[in-house]
């Protein structure tokens, strides 16, 4: 509309190894820019030190590139949302230090936001929009949680994993079968061309109980690798990827039985996998609510996370949250 002010949000995402920045126009994405550190494909998992490093080299690049993608100064910029935590501290040190600084020269708010809210804020980009009360599986890297979010209230947290995260036992099992890093994709991309997915059994964690676990299930894969001396790679990652899926899966019906949601929410990195976005929605429709999911270049870590949740704090739709420190761990108010 002529004569009405544009609204610029610019989020900045440096938890882990993905260096991420997006600038959002009035809740559309007007520029992605995102550098994901292949560097810790070597090492096969994350250096944290190498990871601050990298983010340190590549931000002020990846932020020119933003404002050239979106065709507009930085004068434009009206708040920005930074990723405060939970995430590798130093590694969130040097946005949050970057941001600050970049806020502070324009004068405009600058607000620390927590990652696992931006994932859940992505479902705003769903193609069926979201509705409340919702039931959100949240599982990256750092994470596998189950949320019941009734925005523009805070989300709630029904239970966490009780140790490893399902992104991680994707990661570590990849390692075991010398495949690459991040191990998720890869396992995906195995498990797709296999000819007999049944060979392989696994035991689904926690089948009379209500949690999520993985630690178990990474001892058995670990066993079976060593043990079997024709391992069919495809078959196995079929096999193991299935069984994470189907305690994902028992674990939400669980949860979806108790209670009436209108909407089931899929987020964080493992939500970019096909099969689970299936098996997603196919549990959704059992259940008549609508199945939400960000598109796949919002599953994992991106810069619109934070811009989104930022965007909405600016507006005064939900309360903000000031830049105050970094933090490590989950917690519920940063
Ligand atoms: O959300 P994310 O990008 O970073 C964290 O917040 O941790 O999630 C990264 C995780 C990694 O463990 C990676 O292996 C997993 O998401 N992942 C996948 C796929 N793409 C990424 N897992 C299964 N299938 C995928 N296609
Ligand atoms: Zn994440």
């Amino acid at each position: 509309m002529l004569g009405v002010k544009k609204t610029y949000t610019l989020g900045i995402e440096t938890s882990c190894d993905d260096t991420a920045l997006a600038l959002l126009c009035d809740g559309e994405i007007v520029s992605f820019q995102k550098k994901s550190q292949i560097i810790h494909s070597k090492t096969k998992g994350i250096v944290p030190q190498v990871a601050a490093k990298e983010h340190l080299e590549q931000i002020d690049f990846l932020f020119q590139n933003c404002l050239k993608e979106a065709g507009v100064s930085l004068k434009k910029i009206n708040s920005i949302g930074v990723t405060s935590g939970p995430g590798l501290i130093g590694a969130l040190a040097v946005g949050a230090s970057w941001a600050a600084g970049l806020a502070e020269s324009l004068k405009i708010p600058v607000y620390g936001i927590n990652h696992l809210e931006g994932h859940i804020f992505t479902l705003f980009f769903s193609k069926k929009k979201p509705s409340f009360p919702s039931l959100v599986l949240l599982a990256s890297g750092g994470h596998t949680m189950l949320l019941n979010w009734n925005y523009p209230q805070q989300f709630e947290r029904l239970f966490n994993t009780r140790d490893d995260s399902a992104g991680e036992a994707f990661d570590k099992v990849a390692k075991m079968l010398n495949l690459g890093f991040p191990g998720g994709p890869e396992i995906e991309q195995h498990a797709s061309i296999a000819q007999n997915p049944r060979i392989y059994q696994f035991t689904i964690p926690m089948r009379g109980r209500v949690g999520f676990s993985f630690s178990g299930l990474k001892t058995e894969a670990r066993k079976r690798i060593q043990e079997e001396k024709d391992l069919n790679l495809s078959d196995f990652c079929a096999g193991f990827q299935h069984t994470v899926f189907q305690h994902l899966i028992q674990q939400t019906e669980k949860k979806l039985k108790q209670k009436k949601y209108k909407s089931l929410g899929l987020v964080g990195g493992v939500s970019a996998n096909k099969k689970l976005r299936r098996n997603f929605e196919h549990l959704a429709e059992k259940h008549s609510v609508d199945f939400v999911v960000p598109p796949l270049k919002l599953s994992t870590d991106n810069g619109v996370m934070p811009a989104i949740v930022a965007e909405r704090m600016y507006s005064g739709e939900i309360a903000p949250s000031r830049l105050t420190k970094v933090f490590p761990r989950f917690t519920m108010s940063p």
